[in-house]
């Protein structure tokens, strides 16, 4: 076995990556344009919190033969990968300037209050993720999703809501909060 093979072999089996599934993602993406975006988005679906594990990441490195270094500054670049467990729910809210203007940061407010996050728990530079302790929400924010007509706009699993209240985000929470309970 070569020692690039070894290497792979040695990566997979330390960190309990999903090898197998990897590999035919890996196939699929083989010599197409763009091929590294699929390839990640793909191998953060693999994990049931939605992240990339450093696992994964070397073992894509190393099979694809692209740097890690720059397999991190394509995930620290695209807002959708992430690096750390995601919550069950999602709630995104922007923070561009027309959602700023129509009341985004009192809806942040609310969420960081509801979810009794603390003042320590989240960075000042500008990019915020904070997940829950029972891993059922993350809150993140977004510079702007294009939608500024319907300011301030909220996704929540993947759903867009545009004029969005504090109310309204409460009975979407509460909606979600109780799917699959019955
Ligand atoms: S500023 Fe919020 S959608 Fe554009």
């Amino acid at each position: 076995m070569t020692d690039k093979k070894t290497a792979v072999k040695n990566k997979s089996s330390q960190s309990g990556i999903k090898k197998e599934s990897l590999d035919e993602i890996i196939s699929r993406y083989a010599g197409k344009p763009g091929g590294l975006l699929g390839i990640l988005e793909e191998a953060q679906e693999l994990n049931r919190h939605k992240y990339l594990k450093r696992g994964q990441l070397e073992y894509i490195a190393c099979k694809t033969g692209i740097p890690l270094s720059r397999i991190y500054n394509i995930i620290t670049f695209y807002a959708f990968f992430n690096l750390k467990p995601q919550g069950e729910h999602s709630i995104i809210v922007c923070r561009g300037t027309a959602c700023h203007t129509r009341g985004s940061k009192n809806l942040l407010d609310f969420l960081i209050n509801l979810f009794g996050f603390k003042e320590n728990d989240f960075s000042r530079d500008g990019k915020l993720s904070l997940t829950t302790k029972d891993n059922k929400f993350t809150i993140k924010t977004v510079a702007c999703f294009g939608q500024c007509a319907l300011a301030p706009v909220v996704e929540i699993d993947g759903n867009i809501y545009g004029r969005m209240t504090t109310e309204k985000i409460r009975k979407v929470i509460k909606k979600i909060s109780h799917r699959g309970k019955k």
